[in-house]
């Protein structure tokens, strides 16, 4: 496709979706964690549209995104209890469920895997679209492959401008992280990505415990060590190694993320470094709410290295430490 993407806005945005994605278009939508994009999952042609706009290699399975839990026995089977307690507490929101597939699912979704994963997201818009299509919908992060989630529908455009009918604005995503996947096909049940919902959540609601690899190096299919990546080169260092002396006057060389009132002290009280470095929030949701879319405007700016100050290392700031790993590659 060559055309430009449209930007639906306003009272009829959600039904000008709806009509796109029933005629087999890829559309973004917002979600409460990154923008998704969608195609009716229904449609082998519509799903194999998304592959090639984000150039997605075909090892990565797509989240299936419906619009109500009951919906869960059209695509999984043999559906465990503790889906239904996790979706009537966690959903909608930030919480892919991994189940056993429903046999009549096209491969184009679960590529050969025995397994599905399905989330009901949280944005009104989303839910919306869905209700006015009549069906669900597949939905990647609506970046291209390796690139970072975009998290306004601006830096949706910006990625896949031409590459996809239109984008539905619904505003800066309120997590600005990927939800968290737990796969209850297994004997306990596993995350296999860290994200907004954390282990400790999920294993004080469940009363049983909760796998999580320390760090996401299993097979999973598409769990790839470089990932979610800006264009400029990202180091992550400790506090301590942060450099407290730095000549150059270009601030498109480096760019300092500091959290740290200490660190953001010493950097704005020191001339040269001031213009380098953007404070981060020092809370882990808003540190998170904040990442992709500094990372995307240090993108724009052509920022060329971005040296990110190690955040602590409690468990709510996990799924920020995987992101940042990813991002260093
Ligand atoms: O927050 C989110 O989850 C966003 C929004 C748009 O909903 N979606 C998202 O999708 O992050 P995507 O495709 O960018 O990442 C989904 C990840 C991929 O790494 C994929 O390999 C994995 O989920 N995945 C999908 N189905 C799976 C399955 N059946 N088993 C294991 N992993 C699966
Ligand atoms: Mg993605």
């Amino acid at each position: 496709m060559s055309k430009n993407t449209l930007l639906l806005e306003g009272e009829s945005a959600s039904e000008q979706a709806a009509q796109l994605l029933g005629q087999g278009e890829g559309v973004a939508l917002p979600t409460e964690t990154v923008y998704g994009h969608a195609a009716r999952a229904d449609d082998k042609n519509a799903i194999a549209k998304i592959y090639e706009a984000k150039s997605r290699p075909k090892n990565h399975p797509l989240i299936l995104h419906i619009a109500q839990q009951s919906d869960v026995t059209l695509w999984a089977r043999e559906v465990p209890e503790d889906f239904y307690r996790l979706s009537s507490k966690f959903w909608p929101g930030a919480l892919t469920l991994v189940l056993k597939k429903n046999l009549s699912i096209p491969d184009e979704i679960s590529l050969g895997q025995d397994t599905v994963a399905l989330r009901m997201p949280a944005h009104p818009l989303f839910l919306e679209t869905l209700k006015k299509l009549g069906t669900a919908v597949v939905a990647p992060s609506a970046n291209p492959h390796k690139e970072l989630s975009p998290v306004s529908a601006r830096q949706v455009w910006k990625g896949l401008n031409g590459r996809i009918a239109a984008v539905l604005d619904g505003g800066r995503c309120a997590l600005g992280l990927e939800s968290t996947i737990l796969d209850l096909t297994r004997d306990l049940p596993t995350i296999l990505r860290a994200g907004p919902i954390t282990r400790t959540e999920l294993e004080n609601f469940l009363g049983k415990k909760i796998v999580q690899p320390s760090k996401h190096t299993t097979k999973i299919a598409g769990n790839m060590k470089a990932h979610y990546q800006p264009k400029a080169k990202l180091h992550v260092l400790t506090r301590k190694s942060l450099p407290t002396l730095f000549l150059s006057q270009d601030s498109s060389e480096v760019l300092f993320l500091l959290y740290s009132n200490e660190a953001i002290e010493a950097y704005t009280q020191t001339p040269l470094l001031q213009s380098h470095c953007w404070a981060m929030p020092g809370d882990a949701k808003a540190y998170g709410h904040e990442l992709y879319h500094k990372l995307a405007m240090a993108d724009e700016l052509q920022v060329k290295t971005i040296i990110v100050e190690a955040p602590p290392q409690g468990e709510e700031w996990l799924a920020v430490i995987d992101r940042l790993q990813r991002a260093q590659g």
